[in-house]
């Protein structure tokens, strides 16, 4: 297999190893600590059972695995919005009891106000937060910019496609500095070529903004081609089944890198892999 990293079994307090860099201080030091977390629902549907895991600051990990394993459920844990029926979560060793400004949550389903503007929708976390508007609105056409909106900020929600829907999301998310963002499935509800170029956009955001993702998805293509470090949950209940770090080469273009052999070879990987417990 050359280059591709060994994968071995989780061990019981998974941590996704850093490449050490000289640039980085901050890193090694987990932004989120997920410890012993098990999550039923209404007693009897176990989603989620003895997650141990370190998020990495500034990298793009990536929670990956069948429908229903329970994704969903792990980032809502971790964004404070729903509680787990054991175990806790940190985030800069503080113990999360709610949602925080430090996390913020990109939805599924886009959760923008249909009958606000795109601007407003993107400052909307600033407003809530009682930044005045001249300073909110400047912030908020700053990040419609970094997303790829310029000039859609006096348009409505309907006016938009589902991507471009998910790209204000992603702006509000960024505008109020969160730290920390959780996207789940943005690009579940976009065309292949709206997705890939939402994808380029993602990994300039990555390198640019410093920020810690953490990314669901059930593409495993998608998975490879974003991610420092790919958490791959089992079926239901979800239990964390082996820790990846790519390491793909992304100086190329994108289509040099799907075409990389590491890059090929790694999704080749992940595939049997996920078939020994699929099947
Ligand atoms: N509010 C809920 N009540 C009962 N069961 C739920 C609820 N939310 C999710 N589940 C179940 O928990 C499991 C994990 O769900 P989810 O976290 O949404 O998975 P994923 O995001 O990986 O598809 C699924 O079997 C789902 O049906
Ligand atoms: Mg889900």
């Amino acid at each position: 297999m050359g280059a591709l990293h060994r994968i071995d079994p989780a061990p019981a307090a998974a941590t996704i190893l850093q490449r050490p860099s000289a640039l980085d201080p901050s890193a090694g030091d987990p932004v989120v600590q997920v410890r012993g977390i098990t999550k039923r629902y209404g007693g009897s549907v176990e989603a989620l059972k003895d997650i141990d895991l370190d998020i990495p600051r500034g990298k793009l990990t990536t929670l990956l695995g069948p429908s229903g394993c329970g994704k969903t459920t792990l980032l809502k844990i971790i964004a404070g919005l729903l509680e787990p029926s054991s175990g806790e979560v940190r985030v800069n060793g503080r113990e999360v009891t709610g949602p925080g400004p430090e996390r913020a949550f990109v939805f599924q389903d886009f959760a923008l106000m249909p009958w606000a503007t795109v601007l407003r929708n993107a400052a909307f976390g600033l407003e809530l937060r009682g930044v005045p508007r001249r300073e909110r609105e400047d912030i908020g056409r700053h990040y419609i910019r970094e997303v790829g909106l310029a000039g859609f900020e006096e348009r409505y929600p309907h006016e938009l496609s589902g991507g471009m829907r998910q790209r204000v999301g992603l702006a509000r998310a960024l505008a109020v500095k969160a730290e920390v963002l959780l996207l789940d499935e943005p690009f579940s509800a976009v065309d292949e070529q709206t997705r890939r170029k939402f994808q380029e956009d993602l990994l300039r955001l990555v390198a640019q903004e410093k920020k810690t993702f953490l990314f669901v998805t059930h593409s495993i293509e998608e998975a490879v081609y974003l991610s420092d470090g790919i958490v791959m949950l089992s079926r239901r209940p979800g239990r964390i089944n082996r820790i990846i770090e790519p390491a793909i080469d992304r100086s190329g273009s994108p289509d040099e890198i799907r075409r990389d052999k590491h890059y090929l070879d790694t999704v080749e990987e992940i595939w049997h892999g996920l078939r020994d417990y699929v099947d």
